[in-house]
């Protein structure tokens, strides 16, 4: 693992504190969440039947899917009813104004 894994995608001002925001990194949908003034990386797509978290509701360190509300924890990607159910985290860095997202060629 590198730095070459880390792909650019938004500018770091696109995504306010507190705020998610969708975006496509290397084909991924990636789910981009700034909390306490960090940025955490999840698969956007709710592994109930698939739908994208982005209309969906952040209290805190929690985002609620928008269609049937399964809460996942944006620090580990971990479903709060069952921790087996997981969603895929994507490692976040800012540089040069821009959110990175690491993107692993085997994940
Ligand atoms: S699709 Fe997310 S809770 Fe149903």
């Amino acid at each position: 693992m590198g730095d070459d894994d880390f792909v650019a995608s938004v500018k770091e001002c696109e995504l306010g504190e507190g705020h998610m925001k969708a975006v496509r990194v290397k084909g991924r949908a990636v789910l981009l969440v700034r909390q306490g003034g960090e940025v955490f990386g999840l698969s956007n797509c709710c592994p109930h039947i698939g739908c994208s978290f982005e209309r969906g509701i952040l209290r805190g360190y929690t985002v609620m899917c928008p269609c049937h509300g399964w809460k996942f924890d944006v620090r580990n990607g971990q479903y709060e009813e069952n921790k087996a159910i997981c969603l895929v985290s994507y490692r976040c860095k800012i540089l040069n104004g821009k959110i990175h997202v690491e993107i692993k060629n085997d994940v």
